[in-house]
């Protein structure tokens, strides 16, 4: 006989954005509510470091590259000094996006409605028919709006915060960690964006955390040596190694790429087996394989929705041993990557169920905890003190 289900019990009304103490997850309506995409816009994205791209796609005065805070779209520039500037990507006439994609600029930042030009330091230069426009025309308050960059390992980042801390003083450690790595040193040989049908925050919560890999990642079970995964959790990244197994894997490609895999420049015989995670608050990944370093960053479209831009790096001299390894390391980890976007779509399902309230969290969660608790301290500013 079947078990008589007790009737669901009537949902109380959800909490206007509420916390609780630290070291539990987030309530469910922080993935489901539409209210709480602008104030995370504001909130998380327009006042925290965003990657942007590859410093190596920023080689001379002029290289560009597009990007976005959130949903502000930002570009990012090598000026003549050959320092880096970022501005907010419109211009000041009516508001015409200014740059797409990557590339070259020659000279100045021209607008391709009415051909506005700026310098690369911001300011607006060249108006055509000025005239036109007599005296409500002020170039001198017309300058790009400008927004932070930094380089940290070869990566570009943006912040549209004026204010916020240096990225280089909130990640501590971690340059070190990534400098074996030689990050500035790779070259990009694939990229592309995505979509993953979950709360962005449930796919970052579901990046940060390993307790899934026995059950949902057979692969990864059968290729890491779970026991020794570690979680390393910083006040605003956290660090993760997952070194691979020494017994050979039953399966034939994860056989050969443990075999094959060679470190790449930089690394030593430490880090020839072990596959390393770094996590920077709110929304940066990084995987460090021996072979390859991936970097995404996951974006909000929707409260059901991630988009993420990725892009894999490699050193330029990798020879076809390297190549081919990078090749299976692709291969395994769109598989990874395909199991893992079952398991947030499932859990964006199942935030839907009236009455559920979330279950705790093992240790192995940590830094969903840590997570969980940098989202509150953001979107419920005296969450702290209660
Ligand atoms: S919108 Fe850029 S020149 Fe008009
Ligand atoms: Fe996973």
């Amino acid at each position: 006989m079947q078990p008589v289900e007790a009737p669901p019990t009537t949902p109380a009304a959800p909490p206007a954005v509420e916390d609780r103490a630290a070291g539990t997850a987030l309530l469910p309506h922080f993935y489901t509510d539409p209210a709480l995409l602008e104030a995370e816009q504001e909130r998380i994205f327009e006042r925290t470091w965003q990657l942007a791209g590859h410093a190596s796609a920023l080689p001379s005065p002029g290289s560009y590259i597009t990007t976005r805070a959130g949903n502000q779209p930002v570009l990012v520039v090598r000026d003549k000094q050959h320092r880096l500037r970022a501005y907010r990507n419109v211009c000041r006439h009516r508001a015409s996006r200014l740059l797409s994609g990557s590339g070259q600029c020659k000279g100045a930042i021209r607008c391709r409605y009415h051909g506005w030009t700026y310098r690369f330091d911001g300011s607006l230069i060249g108006v055509p028919e000025g005239l036109m426009f007599g005296e409500r025309l002020d170039k001198s308050t017309l300058s790009l709006m400008p927004a932070r960059v930094e380089e940290l390992c070869g990566l570009v980042f943006v912040n549209l915060d004026e204010d916020a801390p240096a990225l280089a003083e909130l990640v501590g450690d971690l340059p070190r960690r990534l400098e074996p790595y030689r990050i500035p040193s790779l070259r990009t040989f694939r990229g592309g964006s995505g979509a993953q049908p979950a709360n962005w925050k449930l796919v970052v919560e579901n990046y940060v955390e390993g307790y899934h890999i026995p059950i949902a990642h057979p692969g990864l079970m059968r290729m890491l040596d779970y026991k020794y995964y570690d979680v390393d959790v910083h006040e605003h990244h956290v660090w993760f190694d997952a070194p691979l197994r020494e017994k050979p894997s039953s399966n034939r490609l994860e056989r050969l790429y443990a075999q094959l895999v060679e470190p790449m420049p930089g690394l030593g015989k430490e880090d020839q087996r072990v596959w390393r995670y770094a996590f920077i608050y709110p929304n940066t990944a990084i995987d460090l394989y021996p072979d390859q370093v991936n970097t995404w960053q996951l974006m909000p479209d929707g409260t059901a929705r991630t988009y993420d831009i990725w892009a894999a790096y490699r050193p330029p001299t990798s020879g076809i041993r390297t190549r081919a390894v990078q090749w299976m390391n692709q291969r395994l980890n769109t598989l990874v990557l395909k199991e893992d976007i079952d398991l947030v779509d499932n859990v964006q399902q199942g935030l839907q169920t009236r009455g559920y309230a979330c279950g705790p969290l093992s240790r192995r969660e940590a830094a969903v905890a840590w997570f969980a608790d940098r989202v509150r301290a953001d979107l419920v500013p005296d969450a702290r003190s209660r």
